[in-house]
């Protein structure tokens, strides 16, 4: 009995965790199978979160690249699909970092202080004045817009839920993240900025990491990481 219910409670901590292997570009997949432009995370089996924001893992939690690219226009409506319901409380972040020239997001590593965020969802009360993400419970991740003045090019895009119903301790945040492997057409001339680097933009002690959500209000939450660009 006490292994059976050590298991169920095995099973079910498993079912809360999540992966985003498709991209979906303006209601359409991006992909005709799972991973195929976005990089299979090192969690594709185990759904395990990264709970150590400094380590190198944090930037695509990858060690292989997926086989195409997807092309995505500049404005696009974008979102992930989830394996698993995305049941925690924390904030959804996109980032896009470009490819150096000469490069190809097939195979580039992204390393540098190349990544700038283009998307982060800020908290409410839920009915019972506990913080809600948007987004939250749903088997996929919100809807962020691609800014319409990111220059043409080829890019990573990475998506990131951030689960915070432990982070009151320290290393106790889950990231769950993925890369995908995009070309941005019909862009503008924007300079997006500011810039950061994976592992480097968050510290364990980063507010919006370390953070007890009992006492907090919705509005004083601080995603961490580097200012929006929205072009
Ligand atoms: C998200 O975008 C898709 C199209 O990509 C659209 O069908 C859907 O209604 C949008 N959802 C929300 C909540 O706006």
């Amino acid at each position: 009995m006490k292994f059976l219910a050590g298991l169920a409670l095995a099973v079910a901590a498993a079912q809360a965790h999540y992966t985003f292997p498709d991209l979906i570009v303006n209601g359409k997949p991006a992909q005709s199978k799972d991973w195929g432009v976005t990089r299979m995370t090192k969690n594709a089996q185990s759904k395990q979160g990264i709970e150590n924001p400094t380590a190198s893992d944090i930037r695509c939690y990858s060690s292989q690249s997926a086989g195409s690219i997807a092309e995505v226009p500049a404005g696009a409506t974008i979102h992930y699909i989830s394996t698993q319901q995305v049941n925690h409380p924390g904030p959804t972040q996109y980032y896009l970092a470009k490819v150096p020239s000469g490069g190809s997001a097939s195979s580039w590593d992204g390393s540098g202080a190349v990544w700038f965020k283009i998307a982060t969802t800020m908290p409410t009360y839920d009915a019972r004045q506990q913080l809600t993400w948007p987004g939250q419970n749903e088997y996929k991740t919100v809807n962020i817009t691609v800014p319409k003045a990111t220059p043409d090019g080829e890019y990573l895009l990475r998506v990131e839920h951030i689960a915070l119903h432990m982070a009151m301790q320290a290393n106790k945040a889950q990231f769950y993240l993925a890369c995908s492997q995009i070309k941005i057409t019909g862009g503008g001339n924007g300079t997006p900025g500011p810039m950061a680097s994976f592992p480097g933009a968050y510290k364990s002690s980063d507010p919006g990491i370390l953070v007890n959500l009992g006492a907090i209000k919705p509005e004083q939450y601080q995603p961490p990481g580097p200012a929006v660009w929205s072009g």
